[in-house]
């Protein structure tokens, strides 16, 4: 058998062979990618776990968005030219831009992998903490750039300063995940406004903010209203997170007009399907999604790691769907035996090894949670308070 590349025939040998060597060129470890994509479930079947792994929001989306993503069949057979039109203005309006300053995603995700295709390179590198969510780093790796990583300050969060002295004109792009995945720590407004100044005019700033709407603390705010006064500066936002659309997969960017148009040679053509495009201005036009979404979760996360704390355990103190919670010793058999009673618990974050990710679930399945956690970390292995 044969397969045709690049109009020459090859044998399927020497396809792999061409593979490998493709591969081998863009050497990603497959570690990283495992780690990015949170895992998969081997053995038993999605609908029969508790998934407190991925900070998807169970929930699911706005009962609006489901009525536009049924009422999308009609233009299915189209391409989504006039969606993705009415979306962008949707997504330009509710941040009092213009369309020209935003630019959507496969998820947030793909525009993660846009500013490392567009700002890193061999001589050009990235910025990011650790811990902190990996893809970024993963897609830097893509693009052949070195990933400098910064150890958070001692209470978990983004060490700003440190980030910005370790700028220099071989930096192309900091990254600034706030709240922080995975610990769901924050950066003031304050503080982002002293790091933006110190970071060289010619590094591109991402600040993600996919877990925005949860925060509460009022030392906190969005940065997109610094843009207009720093050309360096993107902020990406997702669908997959208050707005319970993880499966539809659409983010997107906000930036200057002339940063978008960086970014833009880097992005698919298409990349939105009419469907979640139609759901995504439902729901923005949904007044309830976001605070109903907001309390229900951030309620129950604010019960769960009360017992934890009740119970001796140090909980990082989070902001968003999620939480660390630290056991005092290494988290992989610990997932293991979550996994053994079907319940899905976050990734093991390497720097932060004894502390396990917990996304926040229904009530019911963080009762279920919680009554596992108690029989697996025994109180003899509880950390320090
Ligand atoms: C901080 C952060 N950014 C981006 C993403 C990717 O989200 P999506 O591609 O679904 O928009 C995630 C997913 O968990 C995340 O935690």
């Amino acid at each position: 058998m044969s397969a045709e590349i690049s109009g020459s025939k090859s044998t399927r040998r020497e396809f792999g062979k061409s593979l490998s060597a493709m591969l081998a060129a863009a050497y990603v470890s497959p570690k990283l990618i495992q780690g990015v994509a949170g895992g998969r479930l081997k053995g038993f079947s999605r609908a029969d776990a508790i998934l407190i792994n991925s900070n998807e929001n169970p929930y699911g989306p706005s009962p609006h968005a489901i009525a536009a993503i049924t009422g999308s069949e009609g233009v299915a057979c189209r391409y989504p030219d006039d969606l993705y039109a009415r979306a962008k203005q949707s997504i330009a309006t509710l941040h009092k831009v213009q369309t020209e300053n935003i630019a959507l995603g496969c998820g947030s995700t793909e525009i993660l992998r846009v500013c490392d295709a567009a700002f890193v390179g061999p001589d050009k590198n990235l910025i990011v903490a650790e811990p902190t969510f990996e893809a970024v780093t993963y897609y830097a790796e893509v693009s052949r750039a070195k990933a400098v990583k910064i150890p958070l300050t001692s209470d978990f969060r983004h060490d700003l300063p440190a980030m910005a002295s370790a700028c220099s004109n071989g930096t192309g792009l900091v990254y600034v995940c706030n709240p922080n995945n995975p610990t769901g720590t924050i950066n003031t407004r304050d503080e982002f406004a002293g790091f933006l100044a110190k970071v060289p005019a010619s590094t591109y700033v991402l600040v993600d903010e996919a877990y925005f709407h949860f925060v509460e603390d009022p030392r906190y705010s969005s940065v997109v209203d610094m843009i207009p006064h720093h050309p360096n500066l993107i902020v990406t936002r997702t669908f997959s997170k208050v707005y319970g659309m993880a499966g539809m997969r659409l983010g997107y960017a906000v930036a200057q007009k002339q940063t978008i148009a960086a970014m833009r040679p880097q992005v698919l053509f298409d990349n939105g399907n009419a469907a979640v495009l139609a759901a995504a201005v439902a729901s923005i036009d949904d007044p309830e999604i976001v605070p109903v979404n907001k309390k229900r979760l951030n309620d129950t996360r604010k019960w769960v790691t009360g017992e934890l704390t009740k119970d001796g355990h140090r909980v990082i103190p989070s902001e968003a769907n999620f939480f660390m919670v630290d056991i005092g010793r290494d988290v992989t058999p610990v997932i293991q035996a979550f996994r053994e009673k079907k319940i899905m618990v976050g990734r093991k974050f390497p720097s932060m090894g004894t502390c396990l990710r917990v996304s926040v679930g229904k009530p019911e399945e963080m009762r279920a949670f919680l009554a596992a956690f108690r029989q697996i970390v025994p109180a003899a292995q509880k950390s320090a308070a």
